[in-house]
């Protein structure tokens, strides 16, 4: 496995080998990463993966700086999922001079729920998955791409994105991977205490519940939504979280639901802090 930095030894790297399966992260790779890697695999000529904390998504009062940047340990992992080759850049690699032209995402799909609690953040993933689309596949025709279903709201962005600015890739996305307790695997999951890991469970407990309550109320979700997150919400608050969101949403734009949307239409999403350590997590219903 061939490790890169520049986007000059990326494109050296590339030449000649087909079509790449791109995996984009910001390192400190877990079992869901692997899992892209592995879905992505047998779907293009040679492997590639990212490892880039990007700066752009952070607000300044996040974790940016103490985001865990753990290369060595990411691309032994990688080596052995098969991965052919890595593109860590630094960041004048990649933003060699300030970015002053930005992508900027329908406001309807990215200032609601993620984008509401961090305003900015899906600029910054658009703009940097652009760049990294660019250095990827701008000299090889095209490929695919793999993104985690975890992050519901940023892959639906991304698809967004690839078909407007018609993007030679196909998006690909991989379920969630969970812990044997059911807590949704992130880089994240690191912060949390011996105490606080217990009960991180407790938000996709939550999100079954409602997920449930959503079923349950049928014809009348499009009236009892608003009420049933509320009672989630306050559930959760109770244990001592702080919410940020639980909520019922229509997977194809994540508005709320209207009637005729039932199961298979529907996705419960949440977000909310525990500690210092802030998680989110997803259910298609
Ligand atoms: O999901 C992530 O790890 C990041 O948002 C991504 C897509 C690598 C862009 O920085």
């Amino acid at each position: 496995m061939q490790i890169v930095h520049t986007l000059t030894d990326l494109r050296a790297a590339l030449a000649g080998r087909g079509k790449p399966a791109f995996v984009p992260t910001m390192g400190n790779l877990h079992d869901g990463h692997l899992a892209l890697v592995e879905l992505a695999r047998p779907r293009g000529d040679l492997t590639v993966a990212s490892i880039f904390v990007n700066r752009l998504q952070f607000l300044p009062h996040e974790d940016f700086d103490s985001y865990p940047r753990t290369l060595e340990r990411d691309c032994e992992r990688l080596r052995a999922a098969g991965c052919d080759l890595v593109f860590a850049p630094s960041e004048r690699d990649l933003y060699p001079e300030p970015q002053t032209f930005k992508v900027q995402p329908d406001p309807a799909l990215a200032d609601i729920l993620e984008g509401q609690f961090r305003p900015g953040f899906f600029t910054g993933v658009a703009t940097v998955v652009l760049k990294l689309f660019a250095a990827v596949f701008g000299t090889t025709g095209g490929g695919v791409a793999a993104f985690g279903k975890k992050d519901y709201q940023q892959q639906l962005i991304i698809r967004r994105l690839v078909e407007q600015f018609m993007l030679p890739v196909e998006i690909l996305v991989g379920e969630t991977q969970r812990a044997e307790d059911g807590l949704a695997l992130s880089s994240r999951n690191a912060y949390l205490s011996e105490a606080e890991r217990a009960e991180a469970v407790q938000l996709s407990l939550a999100l079954r519940a409602l997920a449930r309550d959503a079923l349950a109320a049928a014809e009348g979700l499009p009236t009892q939504a608003a009420a049933l997150e509320q009672r989630a919400m306050q559930a959760l608050a109770a244990r001592g979280w702080q919410v940020d969101y639980l909520t019922v949403r229509r997977r194809i734009d994540l508005q709320p639901p209207r009637p005729g949307d039932g199961s298979g239409a529907l996705v419960v999403l949440g977000a909310a802090r525990l500690g210092r350590t802030r998680l989110i997590d997803n259910l298609e219903i």
